[in-house]
């Protein structure tokens, strides 16, 4: 099944989904996408790194009507009875709720165990009990750690290089493990970097993207970790929305397996930033200061690309962005965030 037949089918036969993390940035921009293709729509979040201000942006860019197919429960992972009310009647989830950023679980591993893992088991037992058609989650790219082959291949993984990863490696293995023992449905998505509207600039754990960008509009320095030549895949976001409503909306014999999302190109944090700067060129914002090169970040793999093949044959996956395009998308969002 491809995009346009999926959203078709979808708009004809609407379905209730649940999206976990829905305040957060992937998590509000999936509500964006299913409201606007009238679908009714649980939202789970206890704002931890979401913002309220996210769904009330939804807000703006839905119909009445469309908005009125939101019920919004503020709750969490964490909380065995929450997920139990938030997957009753439920056909899909998006599990999206997780601590993010691998600084982040280095510096308190225990609070990342906690949402990541504990809430995703939580999270299954609830879908699996209420009979949930399919549970797509959130997977990440960190899975891959320390195995060094270029472009990734979703069975080939090595190591974990942080406890973020260790994470998200288990949640694969409990998907595996609930679709072996209780025939229960799943997707995982390997995100791979992604950026977009919504994405939060600000603290010490912000992704790299919206952080250089306020910086650069700001006129601020730009810090860069290690000497810029580490890469990554960077996935504008409508190509993971893509992936997560092919995902939920996949025949069985696409489902119980792993996926990369991502465009399949590699960037380097140099070229990232020449990439920023000229696009906020052509927003006549100059930005002439020098990038500061720091040390490495500990946990951070060195090179990150995507073979997204399986997603591709499997899904009917067909990036619409790659890294100039979605960048150019964006930057409407960007300058109207940081324009006060
Ligand atoms: N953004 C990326 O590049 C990327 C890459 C790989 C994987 N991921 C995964 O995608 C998912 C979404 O990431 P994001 O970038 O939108 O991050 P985000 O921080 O913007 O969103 C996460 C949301 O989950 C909520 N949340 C966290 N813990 C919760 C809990 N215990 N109970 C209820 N809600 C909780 C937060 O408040 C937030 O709204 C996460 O699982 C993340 O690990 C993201």
């Amino acid at each position: 099944m491809n995009y346009a037949t999926a959203r078709a089918s979808l708009i004809s036969q609407p379905k209730r989904w649940l999206i976990t993390g829905v305040a957060g940035f992937i998590g509000s921009n999936l509500l964006e996408t299913l409201l606007k293709l009238n679908q009714d729509v649980v939202g789970l979040d206890n704002f931890s790194t979401g913002h309220a201000k996210n769904l009330a942006e939804i807000e703006t860019l839905v119909t009445p009507e469309q908005w009125a197919r939101f019920d919004f429960l503020e709750g969490d992972i964490r909380d065995v009875a929450a997920c139990a009310q938030a997957t009753r009647n439920i056909d899909y989830v998006l599990h999206q709720a997780a601590l993010g950023s691998v600084p982040r679980s280095l510096s308190d591993p225990l609070a990342s165990n906690a949402s990541n893992i504990d809430g995703f088991l939580n999270m299954l037992v609830a879908a699996r009990d209420n009979e949930v058609r399919n549970f797509v989650y959130a997977a990440s790219s960190s899975t891959y750690g320390d195995h060094p082959a270029l472009p990734k291949t979703e069975d080939t993984i090595g190591k974990p290089l942080s406890p973020y990863a260790v994470t998200k490696l288990v949640n694969e293995l409990y998907a595996d493990v609930f679709s072996k023992n209780y025939g229960f449905s799943s997707i995982g998505l390997r995100y791979f970097n992604v950026f977009g509207a919504r994405q939060d600039p600000e603290g010490a754990y912000a992704a790299v993207i919206p952080k250089w960008i306020a910086a650069m509009i700001k006129n601020q320095p730009v810090r860069i970790n290690g000497d810029g030549e580490s890469s990554r895949d960077f996935c504008y976001i409508d190509n993971a929305v893509q992936a997560n409503i092919l995902a939920a909306h996949s025949q069985s014999d696409a489902r119980n397996q792993i996926y990369n999302v991502a465009v399949g190109e590699r960037t380097t944090l140099n070229e990232l930033f020449e990439m920023l700067r000229g696009a906020l060129a052509s927003h006549d914002i100059r930005y002439d200061l020098a990038p500061e090169y720091c040390d490495f970040r500990p946990g951070d793999v060195r090179h990150s690309q995507a073979n997204i093949d399986k997603a591709r044959n499997l899904l009917g996956y067909s990036p619409t962005h790659d890294i100039s395009q979605g960048i150019i998308a964006a930057m409407p969002w960007y300058l109207s965030s940081h324009r006060d």
